[in-house]
């Protein structure tokens, strides 16, 4: 239940409280200033990055009782903005397309958007996983946003950038959304941590940091789970986020240039009974001979790797790809993404990790 609260508890209410997004927050807040914004948006980016909680923002700013000319952030107080910060103003219409594949909330939105708002100025439609919507919907939207009534913003988000046709992206502002940092995401979650008054060692944090993939709000429900539990320390943490960390895959690497067979085969082994998926094992490892591979290429490159790795992992990381030799690097690439491909039809979940060890000592 917790972790439900979390990330619905915590959506970020201003500007200023939503983390990273500096250019797309510098470039909208700017436009709300000047009075000069668009009638389109498109957000696109990873999930789990701020892009509801933007659009919601932009209303919120756009639709205030009380913001005057050449400000940007809501007042807070007025009665458009708590209803809007509560998630109840009636200007905003959230379409989710992934959902419905929206023709009849598009051939709605087509009967209603000519009558003027209830309250605020604008009717803000947000319409999350555009991509998603059918070639009918896709259609009747793009009508709309020729002529869109001058009360009327489009917010238009997507995962899928690619899979938005041209004509969409075209005819909106468009605004690429990035994955947060191991770090700003460690910094979000202690923030959360102060504002329940709970105290959680800061190793734990950081894993979870590492383990979110870029996106905060898969962190904060990450923290959910873990606030759950009896007992919170590391060990548990990556019981229940069920994957090897860095240190542990760095290890199991480290055999694998050694040629330390028997040690490689018992870690695939105790990995098994203390539970680890073997899919995200394997993934765990291409994710790390991709780390090698970036310091092969350009030490520069670490500026990325120590987006998701602390110091001491970076430390053990630097060390292996010394000894990695080339033709071996590949050849692991190689062993391990058949490794990944065969892993939904192998009978033992193990086995195709092993048999990639095995042929990788083969001469
Ligand atoms: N940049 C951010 N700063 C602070 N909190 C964030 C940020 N991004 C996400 N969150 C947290 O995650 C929750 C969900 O974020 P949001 O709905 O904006 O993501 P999204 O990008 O729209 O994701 P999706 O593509 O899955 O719809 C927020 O309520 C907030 O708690
Ligand atoms: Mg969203
Ligand atoms: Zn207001």
């Amino acid at each position: 239940m917790e972790n439900l609260v979390l990330y619905r508890k915590y959506r970020p209410q201003t500007f200023s409280d939503v983390v990273g997004q500096e250019y797309v927050i510098k470039t909208i807040t700017g436009a709300i200033k000047n009075n000069d914004f668009a009638h389109a948006y498109l957000f696109s980016g990873p999930r789990g990055t701020g892009k509801t909680t933007l659009a919601r923002l932009l209303a919120k700013s756009l639709n205030c009782e009380n913001r005057k000319n050449g400000e940007y952030a809501p007042c807070e107080k007025c009665v458009s903005c708590s209803e809007i910060s509560k998630g109840v103003s009636v200007d905003i219409i959230e379409i989710d397309a992934a959902s419905h594949r929206g023709i009849d909330e598009i051939r709605q939105l087509k009967e209603n958007i000519r009558f003027v708002p209830t309250r605020g100025k604008f009717k803000v439609y947000i319409i999350d996983e555009v991509h998603m919507l059918t070639k009918e919907a896709f259609n009747a939207l793009l009508k709309t946003l020729e002529e869109p009534p001058t009360h009327a913003i489009f917010i238009m988000a997507t995962t899928e950038l690619k899979k938005v046709i041209p004509t969409i992206i075209s005819r909106s502002q468009k605004f690429e959304f990035r994955k947060l940092t191991r770090g700003e995401i460690a910094n979000r979650l202690r923030l959360l941590m102060t504002k329940e008054k709970k105290e959680i060692d800061s190793a734990v944090l950081e894993t979870i940091s590492a383990r979110a993939g870029g996106s905060i709000r898969d962190a904060e429900s990450m923290l959910g789970q873990i606030m759950s539990l009896p007992e919170i320390n590391i060990e548990n943490t990556k019981n229940l986020l069920g994957f090897a960390d860095f240190s542990e895959i760095a290890q199991f690497i480290r055999f694998l240039v050694d040629s330390d067979k028997k040690n490689a085969f018992a870690f695939i082994s105790e990995g098994v009974s203390k539970g680890y998926d073997s899919e995200d094992f394997i993934k765990n490892i291409l994710n790390y001979l991709r780390f090698v591979m970036y310091l092969k290429v350009d030490e520069q490159l670490s500026e990325i790797i120590l987006r998701e790795m602390s110091p001491e992992e970076f430390e053990d990381l630097k060390e292996i790809a010394a000894k990695f030799e080339l033709p071996r690097l590949e050849k692991a690439f190689r062993l391990f993404l058949d490794a990944s491909a065969n892993i939904k039809y192998s009978p033992i979940a193990e086995l195709p990790a092993e048999l990639a060890v095995f042929r990788l000592f083969e001469n």
